[in-house]
């Protein structure tokens, strides 16, 4: 196995250490994509730009005798002329591209061990999103029979475990499972490619977590073919810790610039919005010229969105990022909310105490701490008579009421106690003077989770609202518990 420590964590993403035979690598991190026939942007040049480890196509070197030969005498390190860890992939991206894969699972892994692969890779077979169920299947079922040979091959070097499974939930889930029985030290989701290049993030979300949940939870996770910056942090936030990128070279030549939050025609640019040595170097006209120029750029800016992405989990503000990110694209909105859907299953790996809550829209409503909290809410004990109030100040009870306890409404995480006014999360949650309709939605339905909570105890319910919530249809299910009064705004 190889050694994987887990350092710092935010939602299911986490900053690890990966110890490999040529040395320990960082993650989440991006292996680029290196193609030993082209070599326009060198392997050794990979390290001023982040990199710290790569991948390239033991396939693409196997096929031709010259690059074949020259790795078997000297080793994929010698070849690339680089001495950082080196993932080979098995050509199973050729095999779904062009269908003109000729050699065998046993051929192609004995070839990747014997040029001294830092992660070797079976030929596992990518089935295309949507395929039918059958193909799927019998996809899944040769794949698993080549993961199963692979592993009693392939003796020293590391090796992955690929899941597949098309676009059907239960196969991926099945072939995680089945993957993390014969037991690998690196898991690597395939066969999304065509999802990322259609913008599908929904979709992705819903592989990517039916693959974690039956996945090791301390074994590092690839993403196979997720080169685009935009795709990060929902990536990372959801556990995925290893991304290879040919994007930066495929795009360079497409003629697009990619930036964090989507990609422009290089052509159409009147400036450059970045500040990476290229772009702080070269003029828009240099870069629109130069297809290398425009790759170093692309290059730069992905690594510099696995910085940010990094630094969020050092600070716990990786939904925050997850949230900025996603409003780029009605797609990735998709992906966003999708993951929202499973905020339950989040908040179970999600640490307990983090920095402050900042609601940046619907979907923060749904935030594993907000669902947390409603779960919680069964903790307090009460008895006489309660106030709830979504007038945050304290200075609105008059003298003559007397409560035994006062709760603050605060969208979206509902009722409160007084003395929690400065405790994490519901205290120091920031939100937004105008409250938003799907926050006031699940402030209430926790309102009335309290309500219902208490209703065989001996407590009266006093509700107070703004007069700014009026006409919403939960504060008429709140009435059956409680005496409601609505409060002029001020
Ligand atoms: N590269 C992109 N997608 C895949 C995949 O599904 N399997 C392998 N082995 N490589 C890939
Ligand atoms: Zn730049």
């Amino acid at each position: 196995m190889l050694e994987f420590e887990i350092r710092h964590k935010d939602l299911m993403g986490r900053i690890g250490k990966l110890r490999t035979p040529h040395g320990s690598v960082e993650t989440p991190t991006i292996m680029p994509v290196i193609n030993p026939n082209l070599m326009s942007l060198k392997a050794a040049d990979m390290k001023q730009y982040g990199a710290e480890m790569l991948i390239t196509n033991a396939y693409i070197i196997y096929r031709k005798r010259n690059s074949r030969e020259e790795a078997i005498k000297n080793g994929i390190h010698s070849l690339l002329r680089c001495e950082m860890p080196i993932m080979t992939d098995s050509g199973s991206y050729q095999l779904y591209e062009y269908k003109d894969v000729e050699v065998s699972n046993r051929e192609i892994l004995e070839f990747q061990q014997r040029i001294g692969s830092d992660v070797c890779v079976p030929l596992d077979i990518p089935t295309p999103p949507y395929a039918n169920r059958e193909r799927a299947e019998g996809d899944l079922d040769v794949t698993l029979r080549r993961m199963q040979e692979a592993r009693s091959i392939i003796q020293d070097n590391p090796l992955a475990g690929v899941v597949q499974g098309s676009t059907f939930l239960d196969l991926r889930a099945e072939s995680a499972k089945r993957v993390a029985d014969i037991g690998f030290d690196v898991y690597a989701i395939g066969g999304v490619v065509p999802l990322l290049a259609s913008y599908a993030f929904d979709k992705l979300v819903d592989i990517i977590v039916a693959s974690k949940m039956n996945l090791p939870l301390n074994a590092p996770v690839h993403l196979f073919g997720a080169g685009h910056p935009m795709i990060f942090p929902l990536a990372v936030a959801l556990g995925c810790d290893l991304f290879d990128s040919a994007a930066y070279a495929l795009y360079a030549k497409g003629r697009r610039y990619i930036t964090s939050d989507g990609t422009r025609k290089v052509d159409d640019l009147q400036y450059l919005p970045c500040s990476c040595p290229v772009c702080s170097s070269y003029s828009v006209k240099e870069v629109q010229e130069d297809v290398d120029l425009l790759a170093a750029h692309n290059l730069w800016v992905t690594f510099e969105e696995m910085r940010i992405v990094k630094q969020s989990i050092v600070e716990r503000n990786l939904w925050e990022l997850c949230e900025r990110r996603c409003r780029a694209y009605p797609a990735l909105l998709n992906g966003l909310k999708q993951m929202a859907k499973y905020s339950a299953l989040i908040e179970k790996y999600d640490p307990a105490t983090k920095h402050p809550f900042f609601y940046l829209g619907e979907s923060s409503a749904h935030r594993p701490e907000v669902l947390r909290y409603s779960n919680r809410l069964d903790r307090f004990s009460l008895a006489g008579n309660v106030l709830i109030t979504t007038n945050l100040k304290e200075t609105d009870i008059t003298e003559e009421e007397q409560f035994d306890h006062v709760f603050f409404v605060k969208p979206p995480f509902g009722p409160y106690p007084a003395e929690l006014s400065e405790s994490y999360p519901v205290g120091q949650a920031e939100i937004p003077a105008e409250v938003d309709d799907e926050a006031m939605t699940v402030a209430l339905q926790n309102v009335l989770k309290l309500l219902e909570l208490n209703r065989n105890r001996n407590v009266k319910f006093v509700f107070r609202y703004d007069s700014s919530w009026e006409g919403h249809p939960l504060i008429e299910e709140i009435r059956k518990y409680a005496e409601v009064k609505v409060m002029e705004s001020n």
